[in-house]
């Protein structure tokens, strides 16, 4: 079986500076990936690449079999790789159900256009309705996206992925900004996501007790290079890791 996710020689050079150079990852389904790294490192990069945001210079993404490297931002959405945590990704004006409807419907394939057809708009109000409860969204329903909490927009992005059906998603330092009581709620939704919704994670995060309770691997950035990806326990004891980013962070 072929991995959910791999990543040959991927590098990206901009006017000339390496920000990431001949990274080799393969990600396998229903795992979960923390990447880790100085800040810097090229973390945010990597998803750019991943999320189609930027072209490399060099190297190529499979998802699956299927070769994404030249798929637009939006193909590689419809392809199941998902990206949170970007405002963009909620419509602060409309609702929860709105917002998580939208997804819905451009998950079943059909116009973005909620008012047509009638059988899928019923199919993606039902899509969306349990994506919220299962977000513990439920009976706020019609409450617009802007009035909500740090920590609820989150669960509202991931409302919206399940939704979306995306098979591998992104996390780009979700607990940022987060308060700290906040954060065992997330990291139990985020684990959530693999162990019920099967989905595939890759998480970057500065918060090693988080990435050290979620991940099955962690791959360690630094100066664009992929340094190791290994069990957590092997990264620790790793001694490149330790000197370039672990003595530090722990
Ligand atoms: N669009 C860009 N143009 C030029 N340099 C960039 C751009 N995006 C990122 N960089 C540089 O690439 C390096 C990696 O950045 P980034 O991927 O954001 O690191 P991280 O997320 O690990 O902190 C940094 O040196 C950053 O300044
Ligand atoms: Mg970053």
């Amino acid at each position: 079986m072929s991995a959910a996710l791999t990543v040959s020689d991927l590098s990206l050079a901009i006017g000339g500076a390496k920000i990431l150079d001949g990274i080799n990852l393969e990600v396998s389904r229903h795992e979960t990936l923390g990447i880790i790294g100085p800040n810097g490192a090229g973390k945010t990069s990597l998803f750019n690449l991943l999320s189609g945001l930027l072209a490399p210079t060099r190297g190529t993404i499979h998802l699956g079999a299927t070769d994404i490297t030249q798929f637009s931002p939006f193909n590689r959405a419809k392809a199941g790789i998902a990206r949170t945590f970007q405002t963009s990704s909620v419509f602060n004006n409309l609702t929860l159900l709105e917002n998580v409807r939208i997804a819905a419907q451009a998950n079943l394939g059909r116009s973005m256009n909620l008012t047509r057809n009638a059988y899928t708009f019923k199919e993606a109000v039902e899509l969306a309705h349990q994506s919220l409860e299962q977000l513990g969204l439920k009976g706020r329903e019609n409450q617009v996206a802007g009035s909500l909490s740090h920590g609820d927009k989150r669960r509202l992005e991931i409302a919206i992925i399940l939704a979306s059906k995306a098979e591998i998603i992104l996390l780009d330092e979700p607990m940022a900004g987060l308060s700290v009581e906040h954060v065992p709620e997330l990291v139990e939704i985020i684990r959530s996501l693999v162990a019920v919704h099967e989905k595939t994670v890759l998480i970057v995060e500065h918060h090693m007790d988080v990435i050290l309770g979620l991940a099955d691997r962690i791959a360690v950035l630094n100066y664009g290079e992929l340094v190791v990806c290994d069990s957590p326990d092997k990264v620790i004891a790793n001694p490149a890791v330790q000197s370039a980013y672990l003595g530090v962070g722990l």
